[in-house]
């Protein structure tokens, strides 16, 4: 008996020996169609290559697909768990031909493959065509022989598969397995066809058309060929099963169940073991592809899936997280065919547990509700939808959970009740808000927000996607489109844009429509917390309300931000350890070209404080170790040892991002965060400390650089470094020790020119200052030339202490001015006031005034010729004057 994994490999090497190009298997989150809510069959990441829109190097492909069906036009939910076949998730089986082969060479592949190299015996084998398809007929009946009423035509849209409302789609012809006569049911067509005895394992769809809208159909360029094999259905007819939950890989998820709940996997708690098993691997591969429990969109899908299983585990007996324990199980079985499995276990077991967790708390008092509100209750009867809305309301129970607790009992719920309810509730928010006084610019966005909901936003993990235009607003007003050069925000019903939040900055970038229009997306704004508004202008074409585009955020911008925000949590993590556990965060920008990150701390950090941090970030970058997310409630992230911010408004659910290693192996930084991060430390690549100063009291801002701004910031200072050893005639290493002896040299000459000048004026050296007499005072006057004005006190200091008793007067000219200063010796001053004789001097130097005090005064002018003149008139007035005892 050949396992599912070796049935995988079977089909995709058989394809691979026919020229097909092996391709993994994308992503549950459709990149690629905005209309999808997940991944629901293998052509999903072809659907551009069949329309033509997209080009690939190969025209022949084969996957192992993993496809969700909860929610949309596929939608498997409610049966889940009580049938065979039914599943959340499901793995697809498929070949592809983009217009390379069709219907001629497709029969054949698909007929070789399961009659020999899966060994089907033929006649447990029937199939379908579209009733007016002759050609598929007669490729049947010529190459598997059949005989004509083993080749069904079938008249309905049974036979034309189609992905959605919209998209490729065509005939499709099926390829049925009789599991014999112990299963009652009939061929497919006949009127018992809806028993369990003929099941379709194969649907080839001969890709021929494209809806475009719901009226419209054209023809794809060229016929094209999408198959899709359930692994698990042919995995059970090839393991000799009936029903696909008796299959390796699914019982041993069964038993897993079982074991961890102390009960028989085949008694009466079967069918939980079931839904349980089911909703397992949708939750787990959901969560590994980025998507996290939340109230809307996808996380609410995902959260509806997991609570069903959840309230099984109840109905179990289960009193501890029973979902978390059984991921290892999954993983032993196909976490080798989906390495993402094993790569997102930590993430997936703590988003597991903590939704389980939570929701006990009142699971067991809503259905305690449930009970009361259904005694007496019979089948057929329908349980009011107010008391499905408070379910939903006050203990957080998805409608599809209350239907399926109702469901053995023959129960319904009053759906439009429910939904009235709902309204109602509405209704209330919107009054309470309007009442709440915010700014009425606002209500625009509160609209959008009620009428479209919240905007998804996929950018934690793909830079490009399709989505939706559900609102564009211009001059603060919906509109229905927009021209070319109009101003716009625009809201789609998904991005990968960032809207800033948490110190990032939003994403910039372009959408453009399918008919080609394009906007320019400068910013990106977050509103009311849920809607991501593109900010920018129509640069091309006319966007209109509905329209389908594709957005791609700027890739290296993102890059950027990104290797600095994650920079910001190794900082903080290093402040704290080097600085003390005072640090904390007090804001942050995170910006592509830089980043700043303001701290509490009382003191500048010293030079050997920044080099300590920047040393420890760049040691935490080099360990390369990977950055990973996990769900939390607030208080137990902080328990956890988290940073959280004080005073920021966190939801019920947190993302909580740790980045490093310490020797010991517990999270080098642990931090509650919802921006975009590097996929691994080493991304940042580098981090530096460019300023340090202070913002207010006790709060310092620190910028730093990462990455390719860090490597352009230390190419900068080696160049001017490079520069200023060229200029010394040096390498750069001796450029300190250089300008160290270059500095000492140069006081050293100045101390020399200051002496030199000092003699020079006092005739130092040459006998003494020339020095005489008049009026019985001793004059010492001196015209100098190039001797600064600073410089002249010093002088006349100097000449003063020479000459003991008298008036020393000297001007010089330099830089085109003329100085003049005037000293007089304290026995003096009550005669001859130096002031007073350097306003005798100042007119003749073309000045004014000048001033000081009676022992000094100096003054300035803009007239050398009159330094000579100055001085004399200095000596007339000390001639004059009454100095005689
Ligand atoms: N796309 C086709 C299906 O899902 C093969 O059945």
């Amino acid at each position: 008996m050949s396992s599912a994994s070796e049935i995988r490999q079977a089909f995709l090497d058989y394809f691979a020996k026919a020229g097909h190009q092996v391709v993994e298997s994308s992503p549950l989150v459709p990149r690629n169609d905005p209309t999808l809510m997940f991944t629901n069959a293998g052509m999903v990441q072809f659907k551009n290559v069949f329309t033509g829109q997209e080009k690939r190097p190969y025209t022949r492909a084969a996957t192992a697909q993993k496809c969700v069906r909860a929610g949309g036009k596929h939608n498997d939910l409610d049966n889940v768990g009580y049938t065979a076949r039914h599943h959340t998730f499901f793995e697809m089986l498929g070949n592809f031909s983009f217009g390379d082969y069709f219907k001629e060479e497709a029969i054949p592949l698909a007929w070789n493959l399961i009659t020999k190299e899966y060994g089907l015996p033929k006649d447990r084998l029937w199939v379908t065509v579209y009733h007016t398809d002759d050609e598929a007929f007669n490729i049947w009946k010529k190459v598997a022989g059949l005989p004509d009423e083993r080749i069904v035509r079938i008249p309905t849209s049974d036979n034309f598969w189609a992905m959605g409302d919209t998209g490729p789609c065509g005939p499709c012809s099926e390829i049925f397995y009789d599991h014999g006569d112990k299963v009652w049911g009939g061929p497919p067509g006949s009127p018992e066809a809806d028993g369990d005895r003929y099941i379709e394992i194969w649907n080839l769809v001969f890709m021929q058309y494209e809806q475009v809208s719901k009226d419209e159909r054209i023809s794809l360029p060229k016929p094209s060929i999408d198959t899709g094999m359930g692994l698990e259905r042919i995995t059970a007819v090839l393991q000799g099963k009936h029903d696909n939950y008796d299959i390796d890989i699914m019982r041993t998820l069964i038993e897993a169940s079982a074991d961890f709940s102390s009960t028989d996997p085949d008694g009466d708690h079967k069918i939980s073991h079931r839904v349980i098993a089911d909703h397992l691997r949708s939750s787990c591969f959901l969560i590994a592809d980025g998507v996290l429990p939340s109230n809307e969109g996808r996380g609410y899908v995902l959260r509806r899936i997991m609570r069903r299983a959840m309230r099984h585990a109840q109905l179990m007996g289960c009193k501890e997280p029973l979902m978390w324990r059984l991921v290892p199980a999954l993983v032993s079985v196909m976490g080798r065919a989906y390495p993402e499995l094993g790569r997102a276990e930590n993430l997936i077991a703590e988003t597991l547990k903590l939704e389980e967790t939570r929701f006990k708390q009142t699971l067991d008092r809503g259905l305690k509700l449930l009970d009361e509100a259904t005694t007496g209750m019979s089948k057929g009867d329908m349980l009011p939808g107010e008391v499905a809305f408070k379910l939903y309301d006050t203990y957080g129970f998805p409608l599809d959970l209350t239907q399926d607790a109702l469901r053995n009992r023959g129960i319904g719920v009053d759906l439009d009740g429910f939904q009235a309810a709902m309204q109602a509730q509405r209704e209330e928010a919107r009054k309470a808000w309007a009442g709440s006084g915010e700014a009425a610019t606002e209500k625009v966005w509160f609209d959008i927000k009620e009428e479209k909901g919240a905007t998804e936003f996929l950018g934690y993990d793909t830079h490009t996607a399709e989505g939706r235009i559900d609102a564009i607003v211009v001059n603060g007003q919906p509109v229905n489109e927009a021209k070319a050069d109009t101003e716009v925000s625009v809201v789609l019903n998904q991005t990968p844009f960032y809207g800033e939040s948490g110190g990032q900055i939003g994403d910039t970038g372009v959408i453009v429509t399918a008919s080609g229009a394009k906007v320019q997306v400068t910013d990106t704004q977050k509103k009311l917390g849920l809607l991501h508004v593109h900010i920018g202008k129509v640069v091309e074409g006319t966007i209109k309300v509905g329209d389908m585009t594709t957005l791609s955020v700027d890739v290296a911008r993102r890059a950027a931000i990104a290797s600095n925000h994650s920079a910001t949590h190794l900082l903080h993590a290093a402040l704290r350890r080097k600085l003390g556990d005072h640090v904390t965060q007090k804001g942050s920008l995170v910006a592509p070209d830089r980043f700043r990150f303001d701290i509490s701390h009382p003191k500048p950090l010293s030079h050997e404080e920044i080099a300590a941090v920047e040393a420890e970030v760049n040691e935490m970058i080099r360990q390369n170790d990977a950055v990973t997310t996990r769900l939390m409630t607030p208080s137990e992230a902080i328990a956890a040892g988290a940073m959280a911010l004080f005073g920021e408004k966190y939801g019920d659910e947190v993302r909580v991002l740790s980045m490093g290693k310490l020797p010991d192996g517990k999270d080098y930084s642990t931090e509650l965060c919802g921006g975009t991060h590097v996929k691994r430390t080493g991304d940042i690549a580098l981090f530096k400390i460019v300023n340090e100063g202070a913002v207010a009291a006790g709060v310092r801002r620190i910028e730093a650089l990462t990455g390719e701004a860090a490597r352009a910031y230390f190419a900068e200072q080696e160049e001017t470094l490079k520069a200023a050893a060229d200029a010394l005639k040096a390498q750069p290493r001796e450029v300190p020790q250089r300008l160290a002896a270059l500095l000492e040299e140069r006081r050293k000459l100045e101390r020399e020119l200051s002496e030199l000048r000092k003699q020079l004026a006092t005739g130092g050296g040459a006998g003494g200052p020339q020095v005489k007499d008049v009026n019985g005072v001793k004059f010492a006057a001196r015209k100098l030339d190039g001797v600064p004005a600073k410089d002249l006190r010093g002088m006349v200091d100097a000449m003063k202490k020479e000459i003991g008793s008298g008036v020393v007067a000297l001007t010089s000219v330099a830089d085109g001015k003329v100085a003049v200063v005037v000293g007089v010796s304290p026995d003096l001053t009550a005669k001859l006031n130096a002031a007073e004789l350097v306003k005798i001097a100042t007119p003749l130097i073309g000045g004014q005034g000048g001033g000081g005090r009676p022992d000094f005064a100096q003054g300035g002018g803009a007239d050398p010729a009159g330094a000579e003149k100055a001085l004399d008139a200095i000596a007339e007035q000390i001639a004059k004057a009454k100095v005689a005892a």
